[in-house]
């Protein structure tokens, strides 16, 4: 069902305070609160910034998570069908599963057997994204099949004013039950403040008009064996109608130079395999134009299901 019955939206929205209020507010992996589902929809607020991802000719390994492009996974199903994508950096400050920090690979848009008598559909998909915390890890997944894994992110305020991120994920260390963070960033930027004027424009609800739905299509995850029991699987396929609201848009300027990047000495990949590339992706140069959203709101429909 794409919107889900007005009694079920109802009784889900409880269901989410009640879960949400029941764990006490410690949303970080050492809370000892256990992980539960919180279905959807979703409210979040938080501020981000979207880098534009312009197609690759065909997509590199690290396109997606050693668990998702692993033999047998039907993660990486579907046709990959450019134009563009994202690379999306955010920090929610509230959401139902508390606050958390968020990388996300949107390589562009992928056409798949949809719903209705398998006709071909196409849309965004998210191939790869890390969060900061098991609470919201394991409800990606098990909401929307979005393939989120841990990283440890971290923030740094530089003394230009400007804000360094890198993200050291759970995933790259060739340990499966994905323990503790790599030593080594998988991603790295430098975000300059603001460069534009303050637009002072009020997008309002929803951002994206009305019959013309942003969807995400995600494939079903393998499940996975992380030490927290954050990596659920799913066995049907999923298309999220998104609505952004309340937003102050700006463009700011991000450094992507990746250093020495996590390359395994004397080798051009990772311990698991993904391509380094100086500017991390291989359609992407060193500085980049990013529309900054400050103090947004998204909103994350039920996903509708099927297969
Ligand atoms: C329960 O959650 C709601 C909304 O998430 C919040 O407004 C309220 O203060 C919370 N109550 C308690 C007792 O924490
Ligand atoms: C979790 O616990 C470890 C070890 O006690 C500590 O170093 C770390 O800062 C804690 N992390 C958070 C997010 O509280
Ligand atoms: C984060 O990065 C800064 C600057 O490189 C470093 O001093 C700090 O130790 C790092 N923090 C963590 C938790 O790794
Ligand atoms: C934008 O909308 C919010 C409420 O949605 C309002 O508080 C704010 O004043 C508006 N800002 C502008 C510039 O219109």
């Amino acid at each position: 069902m794409l919107f889900g019955s007005f009694s079920w939206a109802l009784l889900s929205s409880l269901v989410t305070k009640t879960v949400a209020n029941g764990s006490g507010g410690c949303w970080t992996n050492n809370c000892t609160d256990p992980i539960e589902l919180v279905p959807a929809p979703w409210t979040l607020h938080g501020t981000g910034w979207a880098i534009p991802l312009p197609a690759a000719l065909s997509l590199p390994e690290k396109t997606y998570s050693p668990l998702e492009r692993q033999q047998g996974s039907k993660a990486t199903a579907g046709l990959y069908t450019g134009i563009f994508g994202a690379i999306q950096m955010i920090r929610y400050t509230d959401t139902p599963v508390g606050p958390y920090d968020e990388f996300v690979l949107i390589p562009g848009a992928f056409t798949y057997s949809g719903p209705y008598l398998g006709l071909p559909q196409t849309d965004l998909r998210v191939s790869r994204m890390y969060v900061s915390q098991k609470y919201t890890c394991y409800n990606g997944r098990a909401n929307w099949n979005i393939p989120k894994h841990l990283a440890s992110f971290n923030w740094t305020d530089n003394a230009d004013g400007s804000t360094t991120l890198k993200l050291y994920p759970h995933d790259t260390t060739g340990d499966e039950s994905e323990a503790y963070p790599a030593d080594k960033p998988f991603f790295q930027a430098i975000i300059y403040p603001d460069v534009s004027p303050d637009l002072s424009v009020n997008f309002s609800s929803p951002l994206i008009p009305e019959g013309v739905p942003v969807r995400l299509n995600q494939a079903p995850l393998p499940s996975g064996s992380g030490s927290y029991g954050e990596l659920p699987g799913t066995e049907t396929w999923g298309n999220t109608v998104l609505a952004l609201q309340d937003t102050t848009p700006g463009v700011a300027m991000v450094d992507l130079d990746q250093g020495a990047g996590d390359a395994v000495a004397g080798e051009d990949v990772n311990a698991v395999g993904d391509e380094f590339y100086q500017n991390f992706w291989p359609t992407l140069g060193r500085w980049n134009a990013a529309v900054k959203l400050k103090d947004f709101t998204i909103i994350f429909n039920p996903a509708e299901t099927w297969g």
